[in-house]
């Protein structure tokens, strides 16, 4: 997608961090932006700064593990303006924990959120793009984690991440042939208030004593800012990259992580010797 201007964005979890950079970073492009969050108030408030500033851009408190809802954002959307081309499936949560001593309801909420929230999002939007046949672009929130597992301290969550991009991979090739592009967003350290994701964890699946802000809190006080990632974003989006990573150096990391899957294949070859 090259020409963004005049075309309408939508941001899941934008009303803080990377969602509140991307609709910054789009709004300065001249895009129209649909600012949703779980937190009504946060995205209301970025909305309201983005009209300040002489773009378009309205509030939708969404809760993106509720398919309903997001379906409800799809139609809103719409129904104010006329159009949609940009769906970021960006809301998501974390906690810190190894996979062993997580609880039943620390997976259900991380997989609910980061999983279940961007599958909604595509069900939602793509049959409305192809609809609309005028192409268009997905952006899916993963982690570096996705592809490259944290070892204990992000145990669920790198599982989620992993998820979604097999997910978005799943969905990629299927909405080529529409004029659809995917892109992977996978941070690495992003500027953020994501260690305090726990307040929006639902009640009903109780309250974990975290321990994120001694794992992350050093990373993120020195992240990227999330408006350079905005940037970057639309940089990726115009190129059609599948990949869009924050932290170029991490790729040593990730190609250790696929030599020790490759030296397994050099393991079963000798098996079949
Ligand atoms: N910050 C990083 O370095 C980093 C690294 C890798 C991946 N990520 C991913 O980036 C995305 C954005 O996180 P962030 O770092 O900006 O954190 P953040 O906490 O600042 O922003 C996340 C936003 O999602 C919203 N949210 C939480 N639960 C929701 C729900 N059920 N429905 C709708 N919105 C909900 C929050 O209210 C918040 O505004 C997440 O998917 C996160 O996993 C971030």
């Amino acid at each position: 997608m090259q020409d963004l201007e005049g075309k309408v964005a939508v941001i899941t979890g934008a009303g803080a961090g990377i969602g509140e950079g991307l609709a910054e970073t789009f709004a300065a492009e001249g895009m129209k932006v649909v600012v949703s969050d779980i937190e009504g108030d946060k995205a209301e408030g970025v909305s309201a700064r983005l009209r300040d500033q002489g773009a378009e851009a309205v509030a939708v408190q969404t809760d993106v593990t509720d398919r309903a809802a997001v379906e409800a954002l799809a139609e809103h959307t719409l129904r104010h303006f006329g159009a949609v081309h940009l769906v970021c499936n960006n809301a998501g949560v974390c906690l810190g924990a190894s996979a062993h001593e997580s609880s039943d309801a620390d997976w259900e909420w991380l997989f609910r959120v980061n999983v279940h929230g961007v599958i909604h999002g595509c069900q939602a939007f793509i049959p409305r793009l192809i609809e609309q046949g005028q192409g268009g672009h997905i952006v899916n929130t993963a982690s570096i984690g996705g592809l490259l597992p944290a070892g204990p301290i992000l145990g669920v969550y790198t599982a989620t991440k992993a998820a979604v991009v097999g997910i978005s991979e799943s969905y990629a090739n299927s909405i080529e042939p529409h004029g659809i592009g995917l892109s992977i967003l996978c941070p690495a350290g992003v500027a953020t208030d994501l260690i305090h994701a726990e307040r929006n964890r639902p009640p009903e699946l109780g309250q974990r004593e975290g321990d994120l802000e001694d794992i992350l809190g050093p990373m993120f006080d020195d992240g990227m800012s999330p408006r350079m990632l905005g940037q970057w974003v639309v940089r990726a989006v115009r190129d059609g990259r599948r990949f869009i990573f924050s932290h170029p150096e991490m790729r040593e990391a990730v190609q250790g992580h696929f030599d020790q899957i490759l030296a397994d294949f050099d393991w079963a070859e000798k098996q079949s010797l």
